[in-house]
């Protein structure tokens, strides 16, 4: 499900910087060409994502070899052409490409920086789907201290791998239109030595197979999902499966080291699950889950129906964050990334509203807190306008939470409730941007709120006090 943001696209200045690279400027340009464009139109993130497509279902087939941390197999993409397409591209960072077919004929295709460009033997017609095989394999190579960001994407662990991939590193281990405004359905066929377990999204669709001490899993998520929300993370884990009290089945799973943890990870799941059922709306996927793992990433990320925390049993603040992401970031996910306040600000206000819940301290309570922080760097941070260099700012949890209080203050607990429903079921599954929130917040609770959002998100300033 991809969104034209090509249009956002400030194109000249970005042709003019790729105008050496293949396939860089939109075929929907003064040109006429047939080139997928190499990004799909993140002015902060321009060489993410790819244009001239949008992406349906990934089908990966993989072998990971914790021993040797080889990763093997084939991802196969089927997609819409958006344009007439003669060359496209798949985001991919490092790896090897043995092998790429386009409807079943063998592609000719090239590897420049993070991209895969690929020129199908025919012209691939607008509003045609099509399907890409690419085979690949090598030892994945996550990014590092990519500004604030530490090391993400496919990491190899003793026992296996720890997958977390936001904002870019899904294409660190499968090719990808990497980019969270291009979401797609996806299956995941994995295989790993006997002993060891692979978690993906979704839900297993037959129980683990072994055959010459390889054990297979068949994941599939069959809801649109952002490619840096995908995971294969393997190791050895002790599982436990159920259903919540609400009949939402929960797939709980920790490594030995956090052995003790896991009864308490599979409760509080399944109830933090239902808990937000009842103030989000409907549970948006087939499943909820937790992964706790022993590689100290030293954050947790919402990998769609399976957080994941790196290193640490979690506290129920940090589930309640990371299930909150289910429906803010996962099931609405944002069309750019310097609206990360809709992810973060929403998730950072969910585990206030969990505080209170649990007869903590009300959000009221936590928002004057930080209100009186007079000298707080987040003053100085925009929230509504997340930046490259520094996307996971505090300002943008935390002020970014205090704009949903704010915002609550000034139209009222039914107002403010009715529209966090109707934002989730208006976009489930989709994307949105801040604009629309706004939007719908004004529509919701017939105000003008256009000085409120500018004060909070907008402005380099502490805002005046909510009356
Ligand atoms: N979305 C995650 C959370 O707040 C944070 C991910 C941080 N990513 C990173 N590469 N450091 O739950
Ligand atoms: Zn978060």
């Amino acid at each position: 499900l991809g969104v034209a943001l090509s249009l956002a696209l400030p194109l000249a200045g970005v042709s003019a910087a790729c105008s050496a690279s293949e396939g860089a400027v939109s075929g929907r340009g003064p040109g006429g060409g047939t080139q997928g464009a190499a990004g799909i139109g993140d002015p902060d993130f321009p060489e993410d994502g790819n244009g001239g497509y949008d992406a349906e279902h990934y089908d990966l087939a993989l072998s990971y070899d914790p021993a040797s941390r080889r990763l093997s197999g084939t991802a196969t993409l089927r997609a819409t052409a958006v344009q007439d397409l003669t060359s496209f591209d798949l985001d991919l960072h490092g790896l090897t490409v043995s092998r790429v077919t386009v409807d079943g004929a063998a592609a000719r295709f090239g590897r420049r920086a993070d991209e895969l460009t690929i020129s199908p033997a025919t012209r691939i017609a607008r509003n045609t789907k099509f399907e890409v095989t690419v085979a690949y394999a090598g030892v994945p190579d996550p990014i590092r201290n990519y500004a604030n960001l530490g090391t993400y994407g496919f990491i190899a662990t003793q026992d296996g791998s720890f997958v977390t991939c936001e904002p870019n590193g899904a294409k660190t281990w499968y090719p990808s239109n990497d980019h969270p405004s291009d979401k797609a359905t996806y299956g995941f066929t994995i295989t790993v030595p006997a002993g060891v377990t692979a978690i993906a999204n979704g839900e297993l669709a037959s129980p683990p197979s072994t055959n010459d001490g390889r054990t297979t899993f068949v994941w599939q998520e069959r809801h649109p999902m952002a490619s840096y929300l995908a995971t294969m993370t393997t190791g050895r884990f002790e599982t436990r499966t159920g259903k919540s009290a609400a009949g939402i089945p929960i797939y709980a799973a920790v490594d030995p080291a956090f052995h003790g943890s896991l009864d308490t990870l599979y409760t509080r799941t399944g109830q933090i699950t239902d808990y937000w059922s009842t103030v989000f709306g409907p549970y948006p996927f087939s499943s909820t889950g937790a992964v706790v793992d022993d590689y100290a990433a030293g954050y947790a990320l919402e990998n769609q129906t399976k957080p994941i925390y790196g290193g640490f049993t979690p506290d129920s603040g940090v589930i309640a964050h990371e299930l909150a992401h289910q429906w803010f970031g996962d099931s609405v996910s944002i069309t750019r990334w310097k609206d990360l306040w809709l992810n973060e600000g929403f998730a950072t206000y969910a585990e206030w509203l969990w505080s209170e819940h649990e007869g903590g301290s009300t959000a009221d309570t936590v928002f004057r807190n930080y209100y009186a922080k007079t000298a707080d760097p987040m003053w100085g941070y925009p929230p509504g306008r997340a930046q490259r260099a520094d996307l996971f700012n505090g300002s943008v949890y935390t002020r970014g939470a205090m704009t949903l209080h704010a915002l609550r203050r000034q139209i009222g607990d039914s107002a403010f409730f009715t529209l966090i429903k109707k934002w989730t079921a208006t976009h489930q599954y989709g994307n949105a941007t801040t604009e629309q929130f706004i939007a719908l917040a004004q529509q919701t609770s017939g105000k003008d709120l256009s000085g409120l959002f500018d004060a909070w998100l907008f402005q380099p300033r502490r805002p005046a006090p909510v009356t």
